[in-house]
């Protein structure tokens, strides 16, 4: 980016854990102005726009992006399947064309390698709104979920059940800035990217583990956490991932198999009730998934100020 002021936002541990916790810091406080006064004090993003890049569905995403820079003063526009990037045009040609009249770009792709790209060719911040790879905005807002319940990060036990997918791999990205203790309880042949383990364990942070049995691996959980067993892009798959992933569903036993009365559910949404979890978790006390999906906006919110670099002065 030409302007150093400036960040992208294209995985969790592109902030360091300084930046990271000061910026859950600042989307609380921004959290509490919009609930107080119903509106912000200032727009921050007065006269700014966001283009919004979606080669895949969604809601949350769109929704909390779309009313988030409305509320900071600018103004967000939808791009659907009908932009073509790297179809009808070439990601490095939408990455000029987009950053030509917008400040910044938040972008939704199947290969992370497009994203990469994407960012490397535009002259505007880009913000990762989930990749096959990963989904760090989604893991913000699930950290200051966490904060809000817990009133910390640093010791909780975060056991997630199911697929290895993007949700983990940006789950990973957190613990190695964070000093948590995250298990990815899956299936054989279905474990999140080593690599990323690696960087977790390299960090001398937080703890990162891998348990194929879900009782065994909720025993002591804060969280309880899941997702769909077959991501956007992969529903053909999705006969043969129901019978893989079966034994995986959290119910209100395997809650309870916790030991932890205090164990909140949580999932990224959307969710494949009566699959991946059953209904009375997903409507239990415990359960805080729209708590999270709320937060999306509210994490979202001091990302777009720090991309635009007006958190810099804070984010030391
Ligand atoms: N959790 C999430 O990203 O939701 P959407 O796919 O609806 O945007
Ligand atoms: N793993 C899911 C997350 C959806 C928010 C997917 O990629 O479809």
């Amino acid at each position: 980016l030409a302007d150093p002021s400036k960040h992208h936002f294209l995985h969790v541990n592109d902030l360091t854990s300084s930046q990271l916790s000061k910026l859950l810091q600042i989307a609380l406080e921004m959290k509490l102005e919009l609930k107080q006064l119903g509106k912000y004090r200032t727009k921050p993003l007065d006269g700014k726009t966001l283009a919004m890049i979606f080669a895949k569905p969604s809601a949350r995403t769109r929704i909390s992006f779309e009313t988030g820079m409305y509320l900071l003063g600018g103004h967000a526009l939808y791009l659907g399947e009908e932009v073509g990037i790297g179809k009808r045009e070439a990601v490095k040609d939408v990455a000029r064309v987009v950053s030509s009249m917008n400040d910044t770009i938040m972008a939704r792709l199947y290969a992370h390698s497009d994203l990469l790209e994407l960012a490397r060719f535009s002259k505007v911040p880009v913000i990762n709104g989930l990749t096959d790879y990963n989904h760090p905005c989604q893991i913000i807002a699930d950290a200051l979920t966490i904060l809000e319940e817990k009133k910390r990060l640093q010791g909780v036990k975060v056991v997630y059940i199911g697929d290895g997918n993007n949700i983990v791999h940006s789950w990973l990205e957190l613990t190695s800035l964070v000093e948590l203790e995250f298990t990815c309880c899956c299936p054989e042949g279905y474990e999140p990217n080593p690599t990323l383990l690696d960087l977790v364990n390299r960090s001398h942070r937080g703890k990162a583990s891998i348990e194929y049995d879900p009782w065994k691996a909720v025993v002591g959980a804060d969280v309880i956490y899941t997702d769909v067993w077959a991501s956007m892009g992969q529903k053909s798959s999705l006969q043969q991932r129901m019978e893989v992933f079966s034994p995986y569903q959290v119910t209100m036993d395997l809650m309870k198999a916790s030991q932890n009365k205090d164990t909140i559910f949580m999932h990224c949404l959307p969710a494949e009730r009566g699959r991946e979890c059953d209904d009375k978790v997903m409507e239990s006390h415990n359960s805080k998934v729209f708590q999270q999906a709320e937060n999306r906006m509210h994490a979202q919110n001091a990302i777009l100020l720090y991309c635009h670099g007006i958190l810099n002065n804070q984010l030391v």
